[in-house]
């Protein structure tokens, strides 16, 4: 059982490698350990920068989100000095986010797969890769399995077994902050995205569609989110937000609630014989700027070029660099989100080191207010990779 290209995951990373590689003739099996209705119903993230929206739409992977997906160029910091409205998209290089919520992308790379003729196979969870054979073995309801491909494309995930086959540590960060995820059904309170700094703890906002809202707040890492019921969620959003100074927020059920870690990781390398790492796999970024998603869709693309530059017309160049191609981009996007988590989250307490941290903070925010260059190198990052 031979195949080419053998897909680990069916996330945005692997769909969208195993989309361009149909396009292109390559024979592929994406394995994915849950079933389509979890995959396509898992809400995660919804912010696609420029270049994911390029990559999507150069490769007919656009329909649905060029019919329903919003445009979004405004973010809002809300302190208790005021708002500080930064209108994004018309700075940098003037470029927007295009709003989509992830599980829509991922019905859509789905349907478009299977249309090219793509295998895709639910309820297959690989347990093992070995990088010199290729040989992928898993676990389904029949049993265990193996199969072969030429390369072995890891696309599973922050928490997969692919990685793990890569030699080398990935260097990795705790950044001692947590969120309670929400996804509320109600419209979205303010026009844009907000992020609110309070001396309780972070909270934000950010649109999904008509009537889903993501907000998240600040929790203590050992939260349970049973323990947050929905008047304490309100309760605190409403005072962290500061609505009394602005307007209500439009609240609806909570459909649903996690915890968060702000954690990040990245693969020394991400290649290693014939298994390539690609999306969370590759490098876990925490949510703070809505990169993971953009990371995911920019190293497919790379990795699906690279491979079918190999299999049509034996050039490897792309291929070899792999790693030295993405990893860069991928440590630009994790500097720019930790430099968001240190805006975002100030320590509470009045030892003198978390005054002096709090204070760089609003140092920070001033430089954005009174800056217009600071305010461009925050707009090219903010959407750029
Ligand atoms: N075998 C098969 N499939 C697996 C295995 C396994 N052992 N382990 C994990 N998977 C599957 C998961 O079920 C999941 O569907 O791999 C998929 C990985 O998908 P994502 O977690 O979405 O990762 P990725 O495609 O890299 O996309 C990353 O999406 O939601 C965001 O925060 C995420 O923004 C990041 C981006």
């Amino acid at each position: 059982d031979q195949v080419r290209v053998v897909i680990v995951g069916a996330g945005p990373a692997g769909l969208v490698l195993g989309n361009i590689l149909r396009a292109r003739g390559v024979d592929t099996l994406v394995l994915e350990r849950n079933s389509r209705e979890y995959v396509q119903n898992r809400a995660r993230a919804g912010f696609l920068g420029v270049h994911s929206v390029r990559v999507l739409t150069e490769h007919g992977l656009a329909g649905g989100l060029l019919r329903a997906g919003r445009s979004h160029g405004t973010c809002v910091f809300r302190t208790g000095e005021g708002e500080l409205t930064l209108y994004y998209g018309q700075l940098g290089r003037g470029e927007s986010h295009v709003v989509y919520p992830q599980q829509d992308l991922v019905t859509d790379l789905v349907a478009s797969y299977l249309d090219r003729g793509g295998e895709l196979r639910f309820g297959v969870a690989v347990t093992d890769v070995d990088p010199a054979t290729g040989t992928v073995r898993y676990r389904d309801s029949f049993g265990a399995g193996e199969v072969t491909g030429r390369f072995v494309a890891g696309c599973d995930g922050g928490h997969g077994v692919t990685r793990q086959a890569v030699p080398g540590r990935p260097a990795t960060r705790d950044h001692g902050v947590s969120w309670l995820a929400v996804l509320a059904a109600a419209p979205q309170s303010m026009a844009a995205v907000t992020y609110a700094l309070h001396d309780r703890g972070f909270a934000g906002h950010m649109a999904r569609g008509p009537q889903v809202t993501r907000y998240y707040l600040q929790v203590q890492a050992d939260d349970e989110p049973s323990a947050w019921t929905e008047e304490r969620i309100w309760t605190a959003l409403g005072e962290r937000m500061r609505v009394g100074e602005y307007w209500p927020l439009r609240t609806g059920p909570v459909t649903e609630r996690r915890i968060v870690h702000l954690r990040s990781a990245v693969a020394s390398r991400l290649q290693h014989g014939r298994l390539f790492l690609a999306g969370d796999a590759a490098s876990l970024i925490s949510p703070s700027a809505a990169k993971g998603a953009n990371l995911a869709i920019m190293a497919a693309e790379v990795l699906a070029r690279g491979i079918t530059d190999v299999l049509t017309r034996d050039d490897e160049r792309v291929l070899a660099a792999y790693s030295r191609t993405c990893l860069p981009r991928i440590w630009r996007a994790q500097e720019f989100s930790h430099w968001m988590i240190e805006l975002l989250h100030a320590p509470a307490g009045d030892d003198p080191d978390i005054g002096f941290r709090r204070s760089l903070r609003r140092a920070r925010l001033d430089s954005l207010r009174d800056s217009r260059a600071h305010q461009d190198f925050f707009a090219e990052n903010y959407v750029g990779i």
